[in-house]
């Protein structure tokens, strides 16, 4: 082939196509280089403090200044639009759903009122809302503790700080109502020097401490399932209704039930069968780890906090919500799958635990009934003392599967492996109930009341639930206002600086 100089002598226009090309190639070299220094700066620009607050700032809004993204998202969880097959961010009335609870947590503040969990933007006003703090009005007292804030808001550890942590626990809910009023948020998990990752809950790592573990030693990964342990985990109220994790023997169902059964701790005595009850709360973190993605080295942010991208910016997804919900920056990360597979994958697991959890739900209600009519018909204490301890267990094991949101699709072999241990108990509790029976003369089927709906359920455990009705709406309407009238007169007295 002829040197290039030679053919442009003789045909010029291939001289002028090479410049051309030429040209355009500059051009867009220079529009690349452009954009990257734009992003660049969008970075920095996105990354540079606007606001200097202290740690303690409760208000997510300030925070959000200098975090714009993360901050955006964050406020997305007040979107109620998602319902899943049996989960999702919708006004969910689960006592409606499912009457028999109402039973089961008969004598309980549950019985009262139970929701489906919504994202963490809606974490005070449910508090509000929900029947189980009570009316505080008129100088009536809450019938909750103020430990039941802390899990609800930044306002807490910024009270821990100024009040000390066992002062903080103590005392009627409404007490610290004016002082608590900003949602789940940045302080709840964040270092306000440099946004690392940081555990604001005494509660866990008291908890770590008994296990022999310095929290401040884990990994970064397993901070970003510990910032969300703070909250979704069991725990109970000790002396002076302070904040404990039961975790001393272990995370199983059977190592924190051993715990309670040595402290004889109870919740509640359940009016009906009079069993010393436990209450589980939502031992999702606890679950978890009983799951393959766990066994992984998955953490709960991996699925419920995606990385996103906007703008050339890569960042974390705040709005903690259902994953599925968002399959595309979650599962798909890891599983090539197509979307329906993956949530059928998803529902096939859930429908299944659920099937079990049904069956055990049926049997502890029938034995509370028969056990009420044992009592009914002259029981003695000590023919009672080994079924009431069965139906404990059984509602226990019942109790730390339903209530762990996640639980069937997190761990779906130990959830299944839990309720079988359930059906157990729930059937050694039966059969000495028909045996007690019969020895006190009573051979046939204990009736079963008629709970098909929750009004029925609650009448027949005798709630009265018109009166909370009217003077719920009274407090929200005389009381809400002014705590948080008084709230935004002192966070007005915080100093910020702008930079
Ligand atoms: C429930 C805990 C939690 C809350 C509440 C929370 N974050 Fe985060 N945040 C995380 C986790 C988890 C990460 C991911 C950290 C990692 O992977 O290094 C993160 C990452 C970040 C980062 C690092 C950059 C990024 O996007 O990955 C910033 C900045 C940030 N959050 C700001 C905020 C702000 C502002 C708020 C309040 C509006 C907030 N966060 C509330 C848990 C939380
Ligand atoms: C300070 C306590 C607290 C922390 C920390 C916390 N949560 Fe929550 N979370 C809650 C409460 C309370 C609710 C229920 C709010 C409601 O229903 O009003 C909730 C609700 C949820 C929901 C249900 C949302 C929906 O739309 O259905 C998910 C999922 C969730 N949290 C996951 C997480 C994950 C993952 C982390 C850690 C990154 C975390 N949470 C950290 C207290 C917390
Ligand atoms: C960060 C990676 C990652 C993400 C994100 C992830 N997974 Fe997985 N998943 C894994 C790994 C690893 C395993 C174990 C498979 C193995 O080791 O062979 C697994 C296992 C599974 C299994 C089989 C478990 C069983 O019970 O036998 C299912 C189903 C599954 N994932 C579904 C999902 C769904 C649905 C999502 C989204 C909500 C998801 N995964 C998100 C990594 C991930
Ligand atoms: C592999 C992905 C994955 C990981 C990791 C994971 N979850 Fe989940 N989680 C799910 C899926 C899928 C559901 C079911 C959502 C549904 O049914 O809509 C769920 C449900 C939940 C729910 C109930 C959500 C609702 O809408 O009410 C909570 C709360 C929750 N997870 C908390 C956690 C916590 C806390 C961790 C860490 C200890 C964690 N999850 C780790 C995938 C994950």
């Amino acid at each position: 082939m002829k040197p290039f100089t030679d053919q442009i002598k003789e045909k010029p226009w291939k001289g002028w196509v090479l410049f051309l090309v030429t040209i355009i190639l500059v051009f867009c070299l220079g529009l690349l280089a452009s954009s990257i220094i734009e992003r660049r700066a969008e970075a920095v620009f996105a990354y540079t403090p606007k606001i200097e607050h202290s740690q303690w700032e409760p208000r997510n809004e300030v925070w959000g200044e200098n975090f714009p993204r993360q901050y955006n998202t964050f406020l997305q969880t007040e979107d109620q639009s998602f319902k899943s097959k049996h989960n999702g961010s919708a006004h969910m009335d689960m006592l409606e759903e499912d009457p028999r609870l109402v039973i089961l947590w008969a004598g309980y503040g549950f019985s009262k009122a139970y929701n489906q969990g919504k994202g963490h933007e809606h974490a005070i006003p449910d508090m509000y809302k929900i029947h189980r703090t009570g009316a505080p009005i008129d100088g009536k007292k809450s019938p909750m503790p103020n430990t039941c804030w802390t899990c609800k808001s930044p306002d807490v550890p910024r009270l821990m700080q100024e009040m000390g942590v066992a002062e903080f626990y103590k005392g009627s809910w409404e007490t610290l109502g004016h002082e608590v009023v900003n949602n789940i948020g940045c302080a709840d998990c964040h270092d306000a020097q440099n946004m690392n990752l940081r555990i604001s809950r005494p509660a866990l790592v008291e908890a770590y401490d008994k296990m022999g573990i310095d929290i401040n030693s884990v990994s970064h990964q397993d901070m970003r399932q510990l910032v969300c342990a703070q909250c979704h985990v069991e725990y109970y109220f000790g002396e002076g209704k302070y904040l404990i994790f039961p975790w001393e023997k272990g995370l199983t169902a059977e190592a924190m039930e051993a715990y309670y059964d040595e402290y004889e701790f109870k919740d509640w005595i359940h009016p009906i069968s009079k069993a010393p009850m436990l209450k589980a709360q939502h031992p999702d973190f606890e679950l978890f780890q009983a799951g393959i993605h766990a066994q992984r080295g998955l953490a709960c942010a991996d699925c419920h906090m995606p990385y996103i991208n906007e703008g050339g910016q890569k960042f974390t997804d705040h709005k903690v919500q259902s994953p599925l919900n968002n399959i595309a920056n979650t599962c798909q990360v890891c599983h090539r799958e197509e979307t329906q597979e993956l949530l059928s994958n998803v529902y096939e697991r859930q429908d299944k635990i659920k099937q079990t959890r049904n069956y055990l739900e049926d049997l502890l209600v029938r034995a509370h009934i028969e056990a009420g009519k044992a009592w009914e018909l002259g029981a003695k204490e000590e023919q009672m003392k080994d079924i009431l301890m069965d139906i404990r267990h059984a509602q226990w094991r019942w109790d730390y599967v339903a209530a762990s949101h996640g639980g069937s699709f997190h761990a779906p072999i130990e959830s299944a492996r839990i309720l079988g241990t359930g059906l157990d108990a729930a059937h050694d509790a039966r059969l000495k109930l028909a045996r007690l029976l019969a020895s006190l003369g009573y051979n046939k089927e204990v009736p079963y009341p008629d709970i098909s709906t929750k009004e029925k359920a609650q009448k027949y455990i005798g709630l009265d639930i018109e009166k909370m009705e009217t003077d719920k709406q009274r407090f929200l309407e005389e009381v809400v206002p002014v705590w948080k009238e008084k709230a935004k007169e002192r966070e007005k007295t915080y100093k910020t600086k702008n930079l």
